[in-house]
């Protein structure tokens, strides 16, 4: 009987997952609209579609920039790049930013137009311009990356098609009013916020500085409405009057993606059913092999490794020279052998038998090998995650958009530790790698927050095929919408009932001090009838 019912049991969680081995009943065409100009957002958005063209679905991939994939037979990459003059203008956005302290609304202010040409230039690439306006193919279902380009929404409307956006971070306030997500600057922090690691709330400080972000958020966000808008006519205007309109399209969206997951990440916070958690997607679950020469340099790091990188976005030429002669001094001086991703290999910072260069490494497959002891990193979300997930302390520094921000959430959570870049000498660099190295409470506390990461009921990809198959399976997750979404601002916020209880209560009051007016003269006048008795 005991038996019996423990198999029983084992059936009933099993169940679900032996659904998800099986191959789906339907094959959908599903496609992937990526025009975003970050190569790590394009890790994240190909993790999820590869992970269902592994699944069967036949996946169409239309992209700005090159991803890098081993050609898969059911994945279609179809390339739309920018044009010279926008690259040029890009590239000098992220050179300025990389050179000055600048805080995220002001990154996101200055760089709002080019980003925004730079998407309508996107859609309007005759690749992509095929695919909507003369449909070859019948697509299933639209899967949009996040790059504030909400008007590109338009594409869905020509097949009628459901639309699940893929965003690379945790809730935020431009993506979570898509689905109505709340978000209460009295303890919803407003972009990552570092807090102490203990407090299980925000003190005054912070709770006055997330809500001066909270408001300059609602601002920027129906700046960025007003903008879309605009780039919607501008792109899909010529319709006739039946197209759905900008507001029309942004309900259409079923689900929310994020690459985050809160139970481990925090803070705990109230979600929309919509909102998907599939934080770490673009970890595998298994670490391919590396190649041979970086396997045997890992392997004869018998003292541990050092991992140093500064990510796809920023180059070594941003900054400084003697910055980068800082980092080469310290590094080279090491007893531990040190594993450098280096873009110009003509022109390296200098030879030294410990340091291992190439312009091109597998960071989550040597995140993974044991001998990793230290990862220093430009902190951008992805990398901080898969350390995360591996358990390899860090030290960042970080550069622009987000990585300060999550540098400060990295620290805080004891992670490890940050510097500044552009102030950085050898000496703090120095400092800082034996503090991480020598001090075993940042390897304890990133190897806590690893397994409690990666407990949960499904993993990101299995998350990833369930919901995208239940909004294929039911035509779109409308009814999965949070009621929100469909009102106007004054009922949202309750303004209406607020006047017409007041109106109540002040009419009540006027009704009230009227009859006590009447009740009193008939008293004055009875008492003087009395008196004239
Ligand atoms: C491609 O899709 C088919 C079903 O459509 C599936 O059988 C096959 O395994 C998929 N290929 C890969 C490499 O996953
Ligand atoms: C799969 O997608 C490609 C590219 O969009 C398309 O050419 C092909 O016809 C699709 N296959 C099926 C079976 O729909
Ligand atoms: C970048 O900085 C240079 C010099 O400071 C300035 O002239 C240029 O307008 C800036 N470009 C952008 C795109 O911010
Ligand atoms: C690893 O160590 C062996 C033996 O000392 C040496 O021959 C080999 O060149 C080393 N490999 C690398 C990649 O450093
Ligand atoms: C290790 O780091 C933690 C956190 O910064 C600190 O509280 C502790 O005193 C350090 N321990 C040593 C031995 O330096």
């Amino acid at each position: 009987m005991v038996g019996q019912s423990v198999i029983f049991r084992l059936l009933m969680i099993l169940a679900p997952l032996l659904l998800l081995e099986s191959p789906p009943a339907d094959c959908a065409n599903i496609l992937g609209l990526f025009s975003t100009i970050s190569p790590s957002h394009l890790i994240v958005h190909m993790s999820v579609m590869r992970t269902l063209a592994d699944r069967g679905h036949n996946v169409t991939i239309v992209s700005a920039l090159k991803p890098k994939l081993v050609p898969h037979e059911n994945i279609t990459v179809i390339m739309a790049p920018f044009s010279e003059e926008l690259n040029a203008r890009i590239a000098l956005h992220l050179e300025n930013s990389s050179k000055e302290k600048s805080n995220i609304f002001y990154s996101i202010m200055k760089t709002m137009n080019t980003l925004l040409d730079s998407q309508l230039e996107f859609l309007k690439h005759p690749n992509v311009a095929a695919i909507y306006e003369k449909p070859q193919v019948k697509y299933d279902l639209l899967v949009l990356g996040y790059v504030m380009n909400d008007f590109q929404l338009g594409v869905a409307a020509k097949w009628d098609i459901p639309i699940v956006v893929s965003w690379i971070m945790g809730p935020f306030g431009f993506i979570d009013d898509q689905v109505g997500n709340i978000y209460d600057p009295s303890y919803v922090p407003s972009l990552p916020m570092s807090n102490n690691k203990d407090a299980r709330v925000l003190d005054f400080g912070l709770r006055l500085r997330n809500f001066g972000i909270w408001i300059c958020m609602k601002a920027i966000t129906s700046a960025i409405d007003t903008q879309m808008n605009k780039y919607y006519k501008l792109a899909f205007g010529q319709e006739d009057s039946d197209f759905p309109t900008y507001h029309e399209m942004r309900r259409r969206i079923s689900l929310l993606f994020y690459n985050y997951h809160s139970l481990s990440e925090g803070p705990v916070r109230p979600t929309v059913p919509q909102s998907i958690e599939i934080g770490g997607i673009q970890i595998k679950d298994q670490p391919d092999p590396l190649p041979n020469e970086l396997a045997e340099f890992l392997g004869n790091a018998t003292n541990g490794a050092i991992f140093f990188s500064l990510g796809t976005n920023v180059k070594a030429t941003f900054f400084q020279p003697h910055i980068m002669e800082a980092i080469f001094n310290v590094l080279a001086r090491q007893p531990l052998s040190v594993i450098w991703k280096w873009d110009d290999l003509e022109h390296k910072p200098g030879q030294a038998a410990n340091i291992y260069f190439n312009s091109w490494l597998p960071q989550d497959d040597l995140l993974a090998h044991p001998n990793i002891k230290l990862f220093i990193t430009h902190a951008g979300k992805g990398g901080v995650a898969e350390a995360q997930y591996h358990g390899v302390p860090m030290l960042a520094l970080p550069i622009f958009g987000d990585q300060p921000a999550n540098a400060e959430v990295m620290v805080a959570s004891g992670f490890g530790i940050s510097l500044d870049m552009l102030t950085l000498t050898e000496e703090r660099l120095e400092q800082g790698i034996n503090e991480v190295l020598s001090n075993s409470t940042y390897v304890k506390n990133v190897r806590k927050f690893s397994v409690l990461y990666r407990d949960r009921p499904l993993t990101p990809r299995q998350s990833v095929i369930y919901w995208t198959e239940y909004v294929l399976r039911h035509k779109g997750a409308y009814h999965m919408q949070s009621p929100s979404l469909h009102m106007h601002f004054v009922a949202r916020n309750n303004l209406d009932v607020c006047a017409f209880v007041l109106f109540i209560i002040a009419s009540s009051l006027v009704v009230f001090v009227f009859l006590l007016r009447l009740v009193y003269k008939r008293f004055t006048r009875s008492r003087d009838k009395v008196k004239k008795c």
